[in-house]
């Protein structure tokens, strides 16, 4: 574990690094003990993420355990909780706390930027059961599902973001993923029936328990009626269907390393569903546990397939980044005046915007002098679906892995001082992909430029290209992020997204003539300049430097009149193959250039 720095930035003691090792440990111990299978699925996350895992695990864990305490009277476990979640606030206003499962989970909210107020909403839902004596219909019991569930995998998908892996954050957004948190909660509360019977409880509908003339009593009683196995059998069944058919809608949204989890998740699920039925009573009396060798089978190949598929697609050292606050960009001090009121995204930008990141194995920008560097560079990050074929992975995987190499080229640029950094993110020519790929493609970009680093730090986005034929949402973030950055001086980061060169300048001429036609222009004195002004990004400085990737030796409709004069720099590696190193070794490279314009060159 890396975690060397408090909240407040300073250095941990050696005791205090101690402590939270020993709290992490504590968090995986009891994960472990009374979860086998969750943790066994939580060993096919990327190591950095897994402590995070153990703790909001164990958080969630010991909430619901301090609920369904059977030996004290109801009023004291309700108090218990509530105390509890009392205590997890001021530790997490504090940074630090006394208790172990605490600890870890404070260290990882910080740490990873978690969303603090949607895990105590999801624990209030927990504490919500205290008040409940049973759950009347499947609606209330879904409801109750997902206020409980949905949080903490979409808190996982965070931290994979901010490790280096632009995955879709809000599960629930996605086709599937709140079916596939029933399946997980139902095949639980089948698993758990003879825990919760203790305490008194039965979470079945009544609905359900209804139509198979069973009553809460009979279950209460551990009576094996006929009526009793065939409502049993009828929910493993349920559970089952909505596992597999929520395995199949989300197959198709999810990366590869989360479609791993998801698959092996499903697996070992259903293999506790076939344990349940084989158990027949005694799934009212004692937990059922898979078979070791039915395990064994399920998470082998798993284990070794995630571990290929982490290495391939995250970062080498993916650790997580410092984080400062962040603000709402309607709030923030970088948000002047009223948020637009066309703007549907709710967006958090980083207040004040951290430093760059360091490079990964320390190495330090070359020393160029400011009037030597280029102001504007242009990338066409070309390779991404050759570099995935290369690997074994689907195109989109080498997108995911070129946005991780851009996080990187953003923070060189940055220690470098770069004003301008433009990069060809979606051209009107690849609109001929396979409209999966490119739903893809938005998706990895849309994850990036909501919760990925790249905006934590000085970085003033702009965006570059049309809004014809765009998705809304990919429209909406752009515009979002746009406005929220717009007071920031760091990098100017311009995105091509749907953006064609020529295009741009039909789009210039239109103007143009229309301006003619309505007598505000004379046609005889059009000049380079009162074209560009018509341009539909006039204020955006010519390009000196124009960067293309992996052996191809053409600049492909990026930037025409602004890169009119670029020089051009061809390498062969494959964009996600590319880091800030590559880079800075090409703003050498172009202060060697002599830049002649037509001209004779500069002394
Ligand atoms: C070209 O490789 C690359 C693209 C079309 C997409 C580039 C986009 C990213 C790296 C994501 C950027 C993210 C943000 C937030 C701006 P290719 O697929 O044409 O590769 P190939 O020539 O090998 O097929």
């Amino acid at each position: 574990m890396r975690r060397t720095t408090t909240r407040s930035g300073r250095e941990r003691t050696g005791g205090e690094r101690a402590a939270l090792e020993a709290a992490y440990e504590e968090c995986r111990r009891l994960v472990r003990a009374t979860r086998p299978t969750e943790h066994a699925l939580m060993a096919l996350m990327p190591p950095s993420a897994q402590p995070v895992c153990w703790a909001l695990y164990a958080a969630f864990g010991h909430a619901d355990d301090l609920l369904d305490r059977s030996e004290e009277a109801p009023d004291e476990r309700g108090r218990g909780l509530r105390e509890w979640r009392a205590a997890l606030e001021a530790d997490l206003a504090s940074g630090t706390s006394d208790d172990p499962i605490r600890l870890a989970l404070t260290d990882a909210v910080w740490h990873w930027g978690l969303d603090l107020a949607d895990l105590l909403a999801a624990l209030d839902a927990v504490q919500r059961d205290d008040d409940r004596e049973s759950v009347a219909t499947w609606r209330e019991w879904r409801e109750r599902a997902h206020a409980q569930n949905v949080s903490w995998p979409e808190q996982l998908m965070r931290m994979l973001v901010r490790s280096g892996l632009p995955v879709p954050v809000r599960l629930r957004d996605l086709p599937g993923f709140t079916r596939f948190v029933e399946g997980l909660f139902l095949t639980d509360m089948l698993r758990d029936l003879p825990e919760d019977l203790d305490g008194g409880h039965v979470w079945l509908p009544t609905e359900v328990l209804d139509r198979f003339h069973v009553t809460p009593a009979d279950l209460l009683s551990r009576r094996w009626t006929p009526a009793v196995q065939q409502l049993i059998a009828h929910l493993v069944g349920e559970a089952r269907t909505w596992l597999e058919s929520s395995r199949r809608a989300l197959r198709a949204t999810l990366p590869l390393g989360p479609a791993i989890v998801l698959d092996t998740t499903v697996d070992l699920f259903g293999a506790e569903l076939d344990a349940i039925l084989r158990a027949g009573p005694a799934v009212l009396r004692r937990q059922v546990r898979v078979p070791g060798h039915t395990r064994l089978r399920i998470l082998g190949p798993a284990r070794a397939r995630a571990a290929v598929v982490w290495r391939l697609t995250l970062p080498q050292a993916a650790t997580a980044p410092a984080r400062t606050r962040t603000v709402d960009r309607t709030d923030g001090p970088l948000a002047e005046g009223p948020a637009d009121p066309g703007l549907l995204t709710t967006t958090r930008i980083t207040d004040p915007p951290l430093p760059p990141r360091p490079h990964r194995d320390g190495a330090r920008p070359p020393e160029i002098a400011p009037a030597h560097l280029p102001h504007h560079v242009a990338i066409v990050m070309d390779g991404n679906g050759r570099w995935a074929t290369r690997n074994g992975l689907p195109r989109d995987e080498g997108h995911r892995a070129g946005a991780v190499a851009l996080r990187d080229v953003v923070q060189g640029a940055l220690e470098i001082g770069l004003a301008h950094l433009t990069v060809y993110a979606f051209s009107t020519e690849n609109w001929k992909r396979s409209p999966d790929e490119v739903s893809k493609l938005f998706a990895i970009m849309r994850a990036e430029l909501l919760d990925g680093e790249l905006l934590d730090h000085d970085v003033r986005l702009r965006w570059i290209g049309s809004p014809d034929g765009l998705p809304d949402d990919v429209v909406d973030v752009l515009r979002s992020q746009e406005h929220a950055t717009r007071n920031r001086t760091g990098l100017t980061l311009n995105v091509c997204v749907n953006y064609g060169g020529r295009a741009e300048l039909a789009r210039a001429g239109a103007s143009l003539a229309r301006a003619a036609l309505a007598g505000e222009v004379d046609p005889a004195r059009v000049s380079e300049q009162l074209f560009a002004a018509h341009l539909p990004h006039h204020a955006l400085p010519d390009v000196d430097l124009l960067w293309r990737t992996s052996g191809e030796l053409r600049v492909s409709n990026f930037l025409p009149w602004h890169a009119h004069y670029a020089e051009l720099h061809f390498t062969d590696q494959a964009w996600p193959d590319v880091d800030r190193q590559d880079l800075w070794h090409a703003l050498e490279t172009y202060t060697q250039r002599k830049r002649r314009k037509g001209g004779r060159v500069a002394e």
